[in-house]
């Protein structure tokens, strides 16, 4: 019987073929493990490849979860960034307000301090250390090195966050979270988790919009003791701790709290002004946690009118300046109202009245989120318009 040539494995050339495109495949394998360095030694230069169109590795971890890179911004720009590799997600940015040409005149050295300087000598960034050498921990920390008996730390990116918390960093009140827009920022206060916004780019003036206070339910804050840090737990929550004590003087968890589930996680002050949680599931970033759930109650959810806030306190449900709520909610409520008004014409006066009315009302009453209030008694008020029909 003539057996059919069905598997082309089985054919010489075919073979040779195989064996050839494994070969090569193993020769890349072998180039991309030799590229990415595991640390970087005085005398390390680096120039932007003028071929790379994303992302171009120069330091990675020892897992290689994480890489230290060039990494293009504009088509022309670049940014010294930790990048998560699987995900390609920026968690760290050396100089994300002074980005350096993507061109070989920018080089990124390591002279006992990393340094990413430009044509001219220009200086863009360093981190202003005699160390010996620079590694990237598997928690996605870069550091800078002195080898002594010892080998201590004297500069790490843990201590000069961008918009990004890593789990296990610690947050210090000197430290603070900016917005990649550069409008909002997340700072420490003596017992607080404060989210501030800029209403202008030129000034300095900010407004708090979001305060959350300690709950203090494992451990009390002794005034004098020590410093107030924030740090997310692999455990899953953003806990608030003193320095000197064990238990956290407040823990916000995320959804993932207690349910056993493992996988890097983030904290994140987005461009919208809201804080995020997320974690790696092996496959993408799930949202684990929102400081802000409804969109009403962001910084400036009604178009891209800056100047109304809506100050909200976490915890501690103390009274705060008004004025700025009832802005934002009249022009919400201006909105929903309006839509509301579109669709059920016939009802269309009667709404208004009701909608704005019913804002003002809670508003007298101080009762937190009014906006979900408006937005259900907006509902009542189509359910019943409806009922009349
Ligand atoms: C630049 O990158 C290309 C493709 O990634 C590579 O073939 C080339 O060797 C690189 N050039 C240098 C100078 O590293
Ligand atoms: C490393 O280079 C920077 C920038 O050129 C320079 O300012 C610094 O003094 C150098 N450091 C050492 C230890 O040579
Ligand atoms: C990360 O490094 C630490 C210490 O260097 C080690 O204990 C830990 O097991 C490492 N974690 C992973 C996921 O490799
Ligand atoms: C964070 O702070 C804790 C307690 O002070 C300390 O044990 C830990 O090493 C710090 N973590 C890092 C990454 O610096
Ligand atoms: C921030 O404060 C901590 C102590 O709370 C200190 O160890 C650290 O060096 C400070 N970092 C900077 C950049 O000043
Ligand atoms: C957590 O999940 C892992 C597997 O995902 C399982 O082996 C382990 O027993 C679980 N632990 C608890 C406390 O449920």
């Amino acid at each position: 019987m003539k057996t059919p040539t069905v598997n082309s494995v089985t054919h010489p050339s075919s073979t040779h073929f195989l064996l050839f495109v494994f070969s090569i495949l193993f020769a890349y394998a072998c180039q991309r493990t030799e590229a990415t360095a595991q640390e970087l030694l005085k005398g390390f230069k680096a120039t932007p490849n003028a071929s790379v169109s994303s992302f171009q590795a120069l330091l990675s971890d020892s897992t290689d979860t994480f890489s230290l890179g060039f990494l293009r911004v504009n088509p022309k720009e670049l940014a010294l960034a930790v990048l998560h590799v699987p995900s390609s997600e920026q968690l760290w940015l050396a100089n994300p307000t002074q980005l350096a040409p993507w061109s070989d005149r920018t080089q990124l050295f390591f002279n006992g301090s990393l340094v990413l300087s430009g044509p001219r000598e220009r200086l863009f960034w360093s981190t202003e250390t005699q160390g010996d050498r620079v590694v990237l921990l598997n928690s996605s920390n870069l550091q800078v090195q002195k080898l002594d008996e010892y080998v201590s730390i004297l500069w790490q990116s843990f201590y000069f966050p961008t918009n990004t918390l890593l789990e296990n960093q610690n947050f210090t009140s000197n430290m603070s979270l900016v917005s990649s827009n550069g409008l909002y920022s997340m700072r420490l206060g003596s017992n607080f988790i404060g989210l501030y916004a800029k209403f202008n780019k030129k000034s300095d003036s900010e407004q708090i919009y979001l305060r959350h206070k300690a709950l203090e339910a494992k451990a009390n804050i002794i005034e004098g003791q020590g410093a107030i840090y924030a740090r997310i737990n692999s455990d899953r929550f953003l806990g608030m701790y003193q320095v000197g004590t064990i238990p956290p003087v407040d823990m916000l968890p995320f959804n993932s709290f207690q349910r056993n589930i493992t996988g890097f996680v983030f904290l994140r002050l987005e461009s919208d002004g809201n804080l995020k949680g997320y974690y790696w599931d092996g496959s993408k970033w799930i949202l684990d946690y929102q400081a802000i759930s409804d969109t009403c109650e962001l910084p400036n959810p009604c178009g891209s009118k800056m100047g109304y806030f809506k100050v909200r306190e976490g915890a501690g449900k103390k009274k705060m300046d008004v004025g700025f709520g009832v802005g934002i909610g009249v022009l919400c409520g201006a909105i929903v109202v309006l839509i509301g008004a579109i669709s059920f014409g016939s009802c269309k006066i009667w709404m208004r009245r009701r909608g704005v009315k019913q804002i003002l009302e809670d508003e007298d009453g101080i009762s937190p989120g009014p906006y979900k209030d408006l937005a259900s008694a907006s509902f009542r008020s189509i359910e019943m318009c409806n009922a009349r029909r």
